[in-house]
């Protein structure tokens, strides 16, 4: 059985896309079978592995609004054993139109968990807010991953963020599971870099993931080329980082199954 897990932070720009396309790649390149689901309208998770909407037979869109199915939607991406559940900006339009459903908050969770014993992980992007569709990737996951960059207030808005979940698990999904926390665009040769890396850690402990992502322009780049980085450079120090990421979760998980 799979794994659903949401890359979440209501904080923008802090590493949530970047971890979704390189993560969900770099398991997929060890050799899982993995979707990963744009839940974003910005679309940067679907742009980054060279999916425009033209490209697409149906998004997240079109199945929220029963105008598709999941099956339909699902497209193979660059990487033959990673798929992807695209999304375009018409997502934000399902914002508005979940407040008038009747359990509106456990629509994902009805596409996704049937798909559960077809991937060994499902990672899902979140938009960079605490509305429906976050609540929504929040109730249909069984875990979140929460990236943190490197910089100043990185604890308050993470101590808040955590404060959320435990809302979300007492209200929503009782078996909402904190999977980790990780450190992105790290720059080992900046001061509070690592005062604030060293303050995650002590307050967070081994919730904490051993790898830490280095800032790398390559990261940055890669998308642009509709490209994870992990494809595009896979010794640049930022794939490398992902590469041991992903070896990181499966080792923590194979305990699990
Ligand atoms: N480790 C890194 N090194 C250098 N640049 C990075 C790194 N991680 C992410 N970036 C860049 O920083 C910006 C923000 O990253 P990303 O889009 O992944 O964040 P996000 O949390 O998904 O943002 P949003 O909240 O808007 O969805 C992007 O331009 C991305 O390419
Ligand atoms: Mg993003």
């Amino acid at each position: 059985m799979g794994r659903i897990i949401a890359i979440s932070n209501q904080k923008g720009g802090v590493g949530k896309t970047t971890t979704a396309l390189n993560l969900s790649a770099s398991l997929a390149m060890a050799g899982e079978n993995i979707l990963v689901v744009d839940s974003d309208p910005q679309g940067n998770l679907s742009s980054g592995l060279g999916i425009r909407k033209d490209q697409m037979k149906a998004d997240l869109y079109a199945v929220y609004s029963g105008k598709a199915s999941v099956e339909e939607a699902i497209q193979q991406s660059l990487i033959s054993n990673l798929h992807v559940l695209p999304t375009s900006m018409d997502l934000f339009a399902a914002e508005i139109e979940l407040l008038d459903k009747a359990d509106r908050e456990n629509t994902l969770k009805g596409f996704l968990r049937p798909l559960k014993d077809r991937y060994k992980y499902i990672l899902i992007d979140c938009p960079p807010s605490f509305g429906l569709l976050t609540l929504n990737v929040l109730v249909a996951a069984e875990a979140v991953i929460v990236p943190v960059q490197c910089e100043y207030f990185a604890v308050e808005g993470l101590s808040l963020l955590i404060k959320l979940l435990w809302r979300i698990r007492g209200s929503f999904n009782d078996t909402l599971d904190l999977e980790g926390i990780l450190l992105t665009m790290f720059s080992k040769h900046i001061v509070l870099s690592r005062q604030v890396s060293d303050e995650v850690r002590r307050v967070f402990k081994s919730k904490v993931y051993d790898t830490v992502i280095p800032r790398n322009i390559i990261l940055a780049e890669s998308p642009s080329h509709g490209k994870p980085a992990v494809l595009y450079a896979p010794n640049s120090t930022g794939a490398q980082g992902y590469i041991a990421l992903a070896q990181e979760i499966m080792n923590d998980n194979s305990l699990l199954f």
